[in-house]
C-alpha cells in the first residue's frame, strides 16, 4: 500500500513502483524517473520540470545511497529532511516518490556491482575511488525498478551524467538518460544540497568558482587556447577567494580526457572546497 506523506504518494518497495509504472503505461502515459538523494532544492525542481517535458507521469526517488560515500565522507551528516522533500514534491505535482530503506536496496547477501571503467578514473574518481561504482550500481537498480521511458540527471555532476549515459548504452538499458542544465542561484553559485554546509562568509565567497569559469569562457572567446594557462588562472581566482582546490581540469566533453590545447569542444570541470562543502561546477568553454 502506498503511503501519503505531506501530500505526496510514497512507495517503499520495487513491487509498488513497478505496479505504478504498469498502471501509468496502461493509461497511455510515458514515465520519467528523477533519481535524487533528497534534501531537495530548486535545482531538483528543474530536473522535475525537464522530466515533465518528456513524460506524463513523474517518479522521484529519494535514497541517500551509502555505497557512493567513502569511509571518511559525509554519509551520516548528509541532510535528510524527508517530510519537507515530500511536501516539495507534492507542491510540484510529482506523481510518486520512491523512498526505499538501505535494507531494501542492499539486502543481506548483496554482492553485485556495475562499473564503468574509463570515464570514472579521473576528476572526482581520482579522489573518490569507490564513488562511481556506488552511483552506477544504485542507478542501474533504480532504472530496473522504475522501467521508465526517461531518467533525468543534472549537468552539475557532469562526470556522473556522462558515466550513466555510457552505462545505459553499454548495457542496453531502454531508459533514455537525459541531462538538465545546471540550476544556479542569482549570484551564479550552482545549486547543491551541500551548499547548506557553507557558513555565511563561505557562501559569499563560493561564487568565485562560477566567476572564474565565466572569466575563462571570455578568455577563450578572446582567443586563448592554452589549457594550462586557463587552469592556472581559474585556480588562482578560486584560491584567492578562500577555496581549496580538489581539481580544475579542461577535458574533452565526451571522453573526459584532459586537453592541452582547446580546439573543437572543451569543458572545464571543477571541484573546490569552501569550508566543509566540496562544490562542483562545469561549463562549456568553446561555444
Ligand atoms: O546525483 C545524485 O544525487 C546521486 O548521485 C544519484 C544519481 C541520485 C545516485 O544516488
Amino acid at each position: 500500500m502506498l503511503e501519503t506523506i505531506a501530500g505526496a504518494q510514497v512507495a517503499r518497495t520495487p513491487a509498488e513502483v513497478r505496479a505504478w509504472t504498469a498502471t501509468m503505461r496502461a493509461a497511455g502515459k510515458r514515465t520519467a524517473l528523477v533519481p535524487t538523494m533528497g534534501a531537495l532544492h530548486a535545482g531538483h525542481m528543474t530536473l522535475v520540470d525537464t522530466a515533465r517535458q518528456h513524460a506524463g507521469a513523474v517518479l522521484v526517488s529519494i535514497f541517500v545511497n551509502p555505497m557512493q560515500f567513502g569511509p571518511k565522507e559525509d554519509f551520516s551528516a548528509y541532510p535528510r529532511p524527508f517530510e519537507n522533500d515530500c511536501a516539495l514534491c507534492a507542491a510540484k505535482g510529482v506523481d510518486l516518490i520512491y523512498a526505499p530503506t538501505p535494507a531494501t536496496m542492499y539486502p543481506p547477501g548483496f554482492q553485485s556491482h556495475v562499473e564503468v571503467e574509463q570515464l570514472t578514473q579521473g576528476l572526482c574518481g581520482a579522489a573518490r575511488p569507490t564513488h562511481f561504482r556506488g552511483v552506477t550500481t544504485v542507478v542501474m537498480k533504480l532504472l530496473n525498478i522504475a522501467l521508465a521511458d526517461v531518467a533525468v540527471f543534472g549537468e552539475k555532476d557532469y562526470q556522473q551524467l556522462q558515466t550513466l549515459k555510457r552505462m545505459a548504452l553499454d548495457l542496453d538499458h531502454p531508459t533514455a538518460i537525459l541531462g538538465a542544465p545546471i540550476a544556479r542561484e542569482p549570484d551564479g553559485l550552482a545549486m547543491s544540497s551541500r551548499n547548506v554546509y557553507l557558513s555565511a562568509a563561505e557562501r559569499q565567497a563560493a561564487p568565485a568558482i562560477v566567476q572564474s569559469l565565466r572569466a575563462a569562457q571570455a578568455r577563450v572567446r578572446a582567443g586563448e587556447r592554452d589549457a594550462a594557462r586557463l587552469v592556472a588562472e581559474m585556480s588562482a581566482a578560486q584560491s584567492a577567494a578562500g577555496g581549496r582546490i580538489d581539481y580544475v581540469q579542461i577535458v574533452d566533453p565526451q571522453t573526459l580526457q584532459p586537453l592541452e590545447m582547446l580546439e573543437r569542444s572543451a569543458r572545464v570541470i571543477v571541484a573546490t572546497w569552501f569550508g566543509r562543502a566540496r562544490l562542483l561546477d562545469n561549463m562549456d568553454l568553446l561555444i
